[in-house]
């Protein structure tokens, strides 16, 4: 919540990952407070279909295909936002996915490097393309998306996937710093177990969803607007000494 009533109306974000799950539930958050949203996912349709639900909330949307490793399509999307919007104040990399499953010797190099194309190279493309812009206003907020499972390691899964989010912890770490002066911040968060299409994506077997689940000290897996209200409070007056570090969202640990 931020410390200015209306502090969002017609302050814009972009937001990646936007048809679906955190970023979908994200979307609806900035949109009830009255903000702008760029809907940019690979998933044209169900963007279109986030963005009506945004215009339903009374707030200006636009939806755009993108595939975040392209970076020619990211530089062309934000070139869209700026035309559309004028100043984007935010943006939120919620796009990623933990790929196929698989125990260390079994990740080939086409697992290991699309999962870091699209977890770590995505949250590069669209920090680096949208930094000139957010500079040249002195002024911009970045939220990146990681994963707790960076600090566990993905041992018999997704060492591929916690690799490329330790990678977005130290990138949103590192952009943080570098601007830290020039107006900018950058956090990252680290959900646990997120109850979104994610799992499904990964084709995630019910033992492991069950494991992640008893794991949880609170006993059930997050709601994606949980991880939505974090991000809207990161990007409002109310968090500004706070930049550089990730957040853990996760129901009280699940470190085993
Ligand atoms: N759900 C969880 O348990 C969990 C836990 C920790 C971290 N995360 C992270 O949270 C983020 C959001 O995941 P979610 O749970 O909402 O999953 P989700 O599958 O509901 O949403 C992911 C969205 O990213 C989009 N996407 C996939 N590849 C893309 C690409 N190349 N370019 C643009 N968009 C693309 C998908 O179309 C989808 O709309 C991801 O970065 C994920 O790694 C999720």
């Amino acid at each position: 919540m931020a410390r200015t009533p209306e502090y969002f109306v017609g302050k814009t974000i972009i937001i990646t990952g936007a048809a679906s799950g955190i970023g979908a539930a994200t979307a609806l958050i900035f949109a009830r407070e009255g903000a702008n949203i760029v809907l940019a996912d690979i998933n044209k349709e169900k963007a279109d279909e986030v963005a009506a639900a945004v215009k339903k909330l009374g707030a200006g949307a636009l939806a755009v295909a993108l595939d975040v490793t392209d970076r020619a399509a990211v530089d062309k999307m934000v070139k869209a936002a700026v035309a559309k919007f004028g100043v984007i104040d935010f943006l939120f990399n919620s796009a990623g996915a933990a790929g196929r499953r698989a125990s260390f010797l079994e990740i080939d190099q086409t697992l290991w490097e699309q999962t870091f194309a699209l977890n770590s190279t995505g949250v590069f493309n669209c920090m680096q393309a949208v930094l000139p812009h957010m500079l040249s206003h002195d002024a911009g907020v970045i939220v990146n998306v990681a994963s707790q499972s960076h600090k566990r390691g993905g041992p018999g899964a997704s060492i591929h996937y916690a690799a490329a989010k330790g990678a977005v912890v130290t990138m949103t770490m590192g952009v943080a710093r570098e601007f830290a002066g020039q107006g900018i911040r950058a956090l990252s968060i680290s959900p646990g177990p997120i109850d979104t299409p994610f799992q499904a994506a990964a084709e995630t077997p019910p033992e492991f969803i069950e494991k992640a689940r008893a794991d949880v000290p609170m006993g059930r897996f997050g709601r994606p607007d949980e991880i939505g209200e974090m991000v809207l409070f990161m990007c409002s007056d109310a968090c500004e000494f706070m930049t550089a570090d990730t957040v853990y969202i996760n129901g009280g640990g699940g470190w085993r």
